[in-house]
């Protein structure tokens, strides 16, 4: 693309008229960008949730701090889950817009690895599944296949229009500042020295290869916008709902950013994303939580060695929230709880961090930058019981499972009055939680192919729940 685009501006920099174009294209992008007010890249952040912190108490009421019920089914309902799990296994179907260079960033994973692999591993598994249709009037739900995700990684091919569109709407102070600067030179004197004007291009050139050197967040957003727009307009389906039964799948925060240039994607769209906080706007009867996996997992899954759980609680971690800093603050030097500010490197040599999952009963997962971190499947994995330690989220298929039946919920405030809480419950309730953990740990992993049960396809029930809400 670089090629194309650079080809472009050099052979077009001598004609007076080329500066004519430019300039007419560049008034337009102004004021369409000024338009389009791009939001600056925020991570959503816990402080703005506590500043919420008495609505949504009131709006929760009063939630009971221990989380046992007596009932054993990891499930809300297993009849109504098991019924409509097979209803979706049977029926769903969903189609996947086939626009976009599959070699780029739609349609294909980046890879299966690493924080965000929840996104690789859809993209991967919805291609290759029973689920997906080539017949549009069959679908139940539409995918619209760009990875944010791997668009961050590099840069590709783009069309020349919207290659020229993401240059002009990153570079567009120097390009303004060159293209005024050329157009005065042409107006003013018009036995201009070729030799200026071959400067003049490689000031261009060189705002073009600061512009393709990294897809950030803005170009993101007009790619994304770019392609929504052109399947609006090309397909009939978007505009018979507003995009309600469409969905996208993204787990890099960024990439739920990089939507919020197509306000109906944000308001009727499912958004399938591993950022659930409601500070970031996240619906929770439309969107879906994903959870975030790191996978492959460095050791085997954990599950009846109750006996070898010695430690009480554990966390180590980067203090990179509020609750963080608190929970490091306030139980630091205790003997029962194991929590360390400091991060212990998932890879340091003896799995340290790993094995400490397996030695423990409670597994603190406060929010961080992110209110999802991957820690809640790791200890999910491990065998260790999840506390959630956060305000506002919307835990992950948390509308099949009954997450207190495995997991402990707390809110953020609980942070002081934690070894308490966790001492006050009793070895049956622990082992309870445990073995009930041991029975979803296969809703958190995923797989390539997918298998039944696992994290894809309590995504696709997920979706399946959904596409009743809005039926065309
Ligand atoms: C026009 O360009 C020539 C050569 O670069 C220069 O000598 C002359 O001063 C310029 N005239 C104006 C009005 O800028
Ligand atoms: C959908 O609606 C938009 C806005 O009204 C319109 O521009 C677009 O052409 C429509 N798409 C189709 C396929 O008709
Ligand atoms: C408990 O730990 C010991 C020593 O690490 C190990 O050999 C044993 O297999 C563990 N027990 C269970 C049930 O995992
Ligand atoms: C923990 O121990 C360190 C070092 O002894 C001390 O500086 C710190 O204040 C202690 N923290 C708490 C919460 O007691």
């Amino acid at each position: 693309m670089a090629g194309r685009l650079q080809g472009a501006a050099a052979s077009s920099s001598p004609l007076p008229r080329a500066f004519l174009l430019l300039a007419a294209l560049a008034l337009f992008t102004i004021s369409f960008l000024s338009l389009r007010s791009l939001r600056p890249a925020a991570g959503p952040s816990l402080d703005t949730a506590a500043d919420s912190s008495v609505a949504a108490a009131v709006a929760k009421k009063d939630r009971s701090v221990l989380p046992i019920q007596p009932s054993s089914s990891v499930y809300h309902s297993p009849e109504v889950f098991a019924a409509g799990y097979a209803e979706m296994e049977r029926s769903f179907k969903v189609y996947i817009y086939p626009d976009g260079d599959p070699k780029t960033f739609y349609q294909t994973p980046r890879k299966l690895t690493g924080k965000y692999a929840s996104e690789g591993y859809f993209f991967q598994n919805i291609r290759e599944s029973r689920f997906r249709t080539d017949d549009p009037d069959q679908a139940h739900l539409f995918f619209v296949p760009i990875s944010a995700h791997k668009m961050r990684g590099k840069v590709y091919h783009l069309p020349l229009s919207s290659a020229i569109l993401l240059l002009v709407s990153t570079r567009i102070k120097p390009i303004i500042m060159l293209l005024v600067a050329g157009l005065i030179e042409l107006k003013l004197n018009c036995s201009y020295h070729v030799q200026d004007l071959f400067v003049w291009a490689l000031k261009l050139l060189s705002c073009v290869v600061l512009a393709l050197q990294g897809t950030s967040y803005e170009n993101m957003a007009v790619i994304v916008k770019d392609y929504v727009e052109g399947l609006i307009n090309k397909y009939p389906y978007w505009n018979r709902t507003l995009g309600a039964d469409h969905f996208f799948v993204t787990c890099h925060d960024v990439g739920v950013r990089a939507f919020e240039g197509l306000p109906f994607m944000v308001k009727n769209s499912i958004r399938v994303v591993c950022s659930p906080s409601y500070n970031v706007d996240f619906i929770p009867h439309k969107d879906i939580a994903l959870p975030q996996v790191l996978q492959p997992f460095a050791l085997p899954e954990g599950g009846n060695d109750i006996e070898n759980r010695t430690t009480l609680g554990f966390w180590a971690g980067h203090r990179n929230s509020k609750i963080r800093v608190i929970l490091a603050q306030v139980w630091e030097n205790d003997t029962e709880l194991a929590i360390s500010n400091n991060r212990i490197s998932r890879a340091i040599g003896e799995l340290v961090y790993q094995k400490q999952f397996y030695r423990t009963k409670f597994c603190i997962c406060p929010g961080g930058s992110q209110v999802n971190s991957a820690r809640i499947t790791d200890s999910i994995h491990y065998g260790c019981v999840p506390v959630i330690l956060s305000d506002y989220y919307d835990l992950p298929f948390n509308d099949a499972l009954d997450w207190r039946k495995f997991a402990v919920i707390l809110r953020e405030r609980d942070v002081y009055q934690l070894k308490s809480i966790l001492k006050s419950l009793s070895h049956e309730e622990f082992v309870s939680l445990h073995r009930s953990l041991v029975q979803v740990q296969k809703h958190f992993v995923w797989h390539s192919p997918p298998v039944p049960y696992d994290a894809f396809h309590m995504v696709m029930y997920e979706l399946w729940l959904r596409h009743n809400v809005i039926k065309y």
